[in-house]
């Protein structure tokens, strides 16, 4: 069984797996460089953040209404629910929508939607945080955000995301002075490809109360005593980062020297239909190649609870859950070993 968990870094439309979007491109009208599921699959391989978000964006475009959303989010939460998440703070990118003719109040409603009935139905606590592009700039952010505040009630917070290189969170001190004035959450992605400079940037200029990412973060001594003096949450997506060669395999990935440091860290799935695996199969991969035995992979659950935008009440519910499921593992690891002996 799936430990409960939160997820905190997931880009909504990182869930297109190639079966819906070919469904929702035939129905939409929209053409493809094929509709072979398997030749779409065999696309999915990255030299770097850029090829990544190049297919991406391409693939974005055949969302186009409401249904589309809809669909989405549902199937996301529906496998978000079978691996024990039980809180999802969810990434979108409304100036992609945008840019390909699609209103905001169509993403809005689409993804609020499945977001209710997916609370309804399993219990699941889900909210939106939006997220700017940062390669169409500071100015395009803010306009992004006043567009948006007539859909306060629908999002929590606001994101960072798109091209890193070249785009420091700097760009982005008003519109985050704007985001805090509205009482929204600040996150930011940083230090996926940056280095350790946007991670300060992020913290310092923009306020972000948690970093997307983070894992050059290590290669600054004083920005590391920062983030464990003041318990800020890094979101880390391990499958994500060998996917864009941030590292050369899982087993260098430095998850291990983050939990050594003391650091506040989190497993996540980021892009999962594109990196080869959802929130557990990330808890899965870094339990089998990093040698991560129950006790770490229950610190890393209680991490993303601590982190999480709930309320203490649930968080405090969900931690009580978790302590559960760790002593009936506990329970069950003791039984077999006596039946062995
Ligand atoms: N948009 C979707 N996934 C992203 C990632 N991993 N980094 C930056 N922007 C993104
Ligand atoms: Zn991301």
């Amino acid at each position: 069984m799936p430990l409960p968990k939160a997820e905190l870094h997931l880009h909504i439309e990182g869930t297109l797996e190639p079966e819906l979007l070919v469904t929702i491109a035939r129905r939409n009208e929209l053409s493809l460089p094929t509709m072979d599921v398997a030749e779409l699959r065999a696309e999915y391989l990255f030299d770097d953040l850029q090829t990544f978000l190049d297919l991406y964006y391409r693939n974005v475009a055949v969302l186009r209404t409401e249904q589309d959303f809809y669909e989405l989010a549902a199937a996301y939460l529906r496998r978000a629910h079978a691996d024990g998440v039980r809180r999802a703070e969810i990434f979108f990118d409304p100036q992609q929508h945008l840019r390909n003719g699609v209103p905001l109040a169509v993403v809005m409603s689409g993804l609020s939607a499945a977001l209710a009935d997916a609370r309804a139905a399993q219990g699941i606590s889900a909210d939106l945080i939006l997220c700017f592009l940062r390669d169409l700039g500071g100015d395009a952010a803010k306009e992004m955000l006043h567009a948006a505040l007539p859909f306060r009630d629908q999002f929590i917070g606001v994101g960072l995301d798109s091209a890193e290189m070249g785009y420091p969170p700097s760009l982005f001190r008003e519109v985050y002075a704007m985001a805090a004035a509205e009482d929204l959450r600040r996150v930011a992605h940083a230090g996926e490809e940056g280095g350790p400079d946007y991670v300060w940037e992020a913290l310092d200029i923009l306020g972000a109360e948690r970093i997307d990412h983070g894992i050059r973060a290590l290669e600054d001594a004083s920005l590391v005593q920062r983030l464990r003096e003041e318990r800020i949450p890094l979101t880390v997506c391990p499958l994500s980062n060998v996917a864009l060669r941030a590292v050369p395999t899982l087993a260098d990935h430095m998850l291990p020297a983050m939990l050594d440091e003391g650091l506040l860290v989190t497993v996540n799935s980021d892009d999962p239909a594109y990196f080869g695996g959802y929130v557990e199969q990330n808890f899965e991969a870094v339990g089998a190649q990093l040698g991560f035995g129950g006790d770490v992979l229950a610190q890393l659950a209680e991490n993303s609870f601590e982190a999480c935008f709930a309320t203490p009440e649930q968080r405090a519910g969900w931690n009580a859950e978790l302590r559960e499921a760790v002593s009936r593992q506990t329970a069950q690891a003791t039984e077999t070993l006596g039946r062995n002996t």
